[in-house]
């Protein structure tokens, strides 16, 4: 194991889909065994356009741990921590502010669509766009920073986050000298998954996705809906599956099944569905049913895992506040090094 350190998170606003998991979940289960990983519940951010709905963030605090307990992050090796409890970092955030200018938050693409998206609380064309939600960038440089990360594993929507922190972490060290270090972001094969019904991005203000804690009920009843070729009319027509969403999914799903496989058992079977797609010797409705049944067959260890951890509350308890422990002893060592740097060492 390297000494690097990893940090990652995720907004507690509601529960994961299979387009995080593909996204992200999978190249963090594997890499946490090769880095020193930090997982951040970030709940100061989710409040920057959640501020209106403090109960949804508190809830969704307790979600986002079950759905990471779940799919594989280890708590033996990885730190899951809650950042609000991390005054530090809204410490380094306020420094930090002063080297970012408000023309450079303006220009970042995704804030700037994320505002758009919701209009419900910055209005049309996003010109109620709040102090908070503009900045969320800078504290976002902060995490990382805060624990001196190295890298940081990300869909490509986070590139610009991380582009920003590097241009922080310049100068904050060409005024006060050398502090940090430039972090890397680490996109995993899939950084951005579909939708089911073809849209570009599986989310959940789309109604496109399959949520890890759907029921087999959920979970068939959406597959059964998913987009295939559209000029495939009979179960015997040829067609294309490049255009197919159950095809996407059949390739994503094999991937994840033949992690446990010495060889590529469900990747050959996947080829297979490919040519007899094409050759016309393949109903869409089949299809969809063995999606479904290697869907359940992904799904039903981590669901095994969640109910676990559900009726072990006081376990989940342990592991937010040991990983926060951690999370907080790295901050205040690095904090001690920015406050020396900024001449607010004072009677230490
Ligand atoms: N912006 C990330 C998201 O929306 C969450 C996040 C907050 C994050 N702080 C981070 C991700 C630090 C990586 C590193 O998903």
């Amino acid at each position: 194991m390297e000494n690097k350190v990893l940090i990652t998170g995720d907004r507690p606003t509601g529960k994961l889909h299979l387009g995080h998991y593909f996204g992200s979940l999978q190249n963090r289960v594997k890499l946490q065994k090769e880095y020193n990983t930090f997982i951040l519940i970030a709940d100061v951010q989710a409040l920057t356009d959640n501020f209106n709905d403090p109960d949804k963030v508190r809830r969704n605090v307790r979600e986002l741990a079950l759905d990471y307990l779940s799919v594989g992050i280890d708590p033996k090796v990885s730190h899951i921590y809650i950042q609000s409890m991390i005054p530090e970092v809204a410490e380094l955030t306020v420094y930090f502010s002063n080297l970012v200018t408000v023309n450079r938050l303006f220009r970042n693409p995704t804030t700037k669509f994320e505002a758009q998206q919701k209009e419900n609380v910055f209005g049309s064309n996003a010109e109620g766009i709040t102090y908070g939600f503009l900045g969320y960038p800078v504290s976002q440089a902060a995490d990382i920073t805060a624990l001196d990360g190295d890298i940081v594993p990300v869909g490509d929507d986070q590139l610009p986050h991380i582009e920003q922190t590097r241009e922080i972490v310049r100068k904050f060290n060409s005024i006060y000298g050398d502090t940090f270090k430039e972090p890397d972001a680490i996109l995993s094969k899939n950084p951005r998954i579909k939708g089911l019904d073809g849209n570009a991005k599986m989310g959940k203000s789309l109604g496109n996705a399959i949520y890890l804690s759907d029921s087999t009920e959920e979970v068939s009843k959406k597959v059964m809906n998913a987009v295939t070729d559209p000029n495939k009319i009979r179960k015997d027509d040829p067609a294309n599956p490049d255009v197919c969403m159950v095809y996407y999914y059949h390739n994503l799903i094999a991937g994840k099944l033949d992690e446990e496989n010495n060889y590529p058992v469900e990747a050959e079977q996947v080829k297979k569905i490919c040519s007899e797609c094409k050759n016309g010797e393949r109903g869409c409705v089949a299809c969809k049913k063995e999606l479904i049944e290697k869907i359940e067959r992904m799904l039903t260890p981590i669901r095994e895992k969640r109910k676990y951890y559900e009726e072990h509350p006081e376990e989940v308890d342990k592991i937010l506040t040991a990983g926060t422990q951690a999370a907080k002893k790295q901050a205040e060592e690095v904090m001690k090094r920015v406050r020396k740097n900024m001449k607010l060492d004072y009677y230490e």
